[in-house]
């Protein structure tokens, strides 16, 4: 997994250039090179790879995928939503470049993002490529992500207009577990997977981007700054839905454990060192 997280920011750094007018292209490339843990594009490409499509051949896909994640973590921290100085371990991106420039570099990475897929993908037929973009804005949007991040905000609150239970899994399955899905799904139509085979790769990554926003919200209540990057207790000081905050810690836990049990189970059959090592290192964090 080392190796591909130095390949993919390798093609960050590439794809990334820094032009006129600068002051974009730097707000931009400061948040995208910080380190991540680069889970989205590691899954994407090794999601393709184990259904028989190349690294290459996936990688401005998977570095897209990277753009629009961190378009949403720069968005995440602004101060009109979740208020946030720090992500990955440095000043947030309104705190370096202002707020004008940290919306803009949102959504000028939002728009750079597809405009790569289209420029830089190579032995795609234009069929997959169709394919490829119309999951990314299905995912990026107001059908996705934005949803997700739209109630979030209402959650706060306390405005529901469904039951928390109900209004929480659709928070983490939006705001999180979409970007997870839309990682696998790009991968299995770089590789030409049959219908089956995707389904079963989403499966895994709903589960997964459900249990991912659980330990992001368990890390959030018993983690340090240190080892997050990021401020730590700001849902409980927000009143945040989270999983912590309507079920408690142990339930949370064993909620985050259960999935991830089911996890496994689903994609044991590939035999994957990449899932293992990103399954375990979760496992680990919570325990
Ligand atoms: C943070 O995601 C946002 C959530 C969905 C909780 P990551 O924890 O993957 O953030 P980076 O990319 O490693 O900074
Ligand atoms: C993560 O929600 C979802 C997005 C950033 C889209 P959080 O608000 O919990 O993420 P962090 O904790 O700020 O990374
Ligand atoms: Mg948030
Ligand atoms: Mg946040
Ligand atoms: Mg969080």
């Amino acid at each position: 997994m080392k190796n591909l997280i130095s390949l993919i920011d390798k093609k960050l750094d590439e794809y990334m250039q820094i032009v006129y007018p600068e002051d974009i292209f730097k707000a931009m490339k400061y948040t995208l090179m910080l380190p991540g843990k680069r889970l989205r594009p590691v899954m994407c490409i090794e999601t393709a790879r184990l259904l028989g499509c190349d690294t290459e051949k996936v990688l401005p896909s998977a570095c897209a995928i990277e753009m629009l994640h961190v378009q949403s973590l720069i968005h995440d921290d602004l101060p009109c939503m979740d208020n946030d100085d720090f992500r990955r371990g440095k000043p947030s991106n309104h705190k370096v470049f202002g707020e004008a420039n940290a919306v803009l570099a949102g959504d000028a990475l939002l728009t750079f993002a597809p405009q790569l897929i289209i420029e830089k993908s190579k032995g795609f037929s234009d069929s997959q490529i169709v394919k490829i973009i119309h999951e990314y804005t299905k995912f990026a949007g107001a059908y996705g992500l934005i949803a997700g991040q739209v109630v979030d905000i209402e959650s706060e609150g306390g405005k529901l207009v469904k039951s928390a239970e109900e209004t929480l899994d659709f928070i983490h399955l939006n705001k999180t577990a979409v970007l997870f899905r839309l990682a696998v799904r790009i991968g299995a139509i770089a590789a030409e997977a049959d219908e089956k085979t995707l389904e079963l790769f989403d499966n895994f990554a709903k589960k997964f981007g459900l249990a991912f926003q659980i330990y992001d919200d368990i890390m959030d209540e018993v983690s340090t700054f240190e080892e997050l990057g990021k401020s730590v207790g700001k849902d409980k000081a927000s009143g945040k839905l989270t999983y912590v905050s309507l079920y408690g810690l142990e339930s949370a836990k064993t909620k985050f454990y259960k999935l991830m049990e089911e996890c496994y189970g689903i994609i044991e059959k590939y035999n994957s060192a990449v899932y293992s090592e990103i399954l375990n290192m979760l496992n680990d964090r919570v325990k």
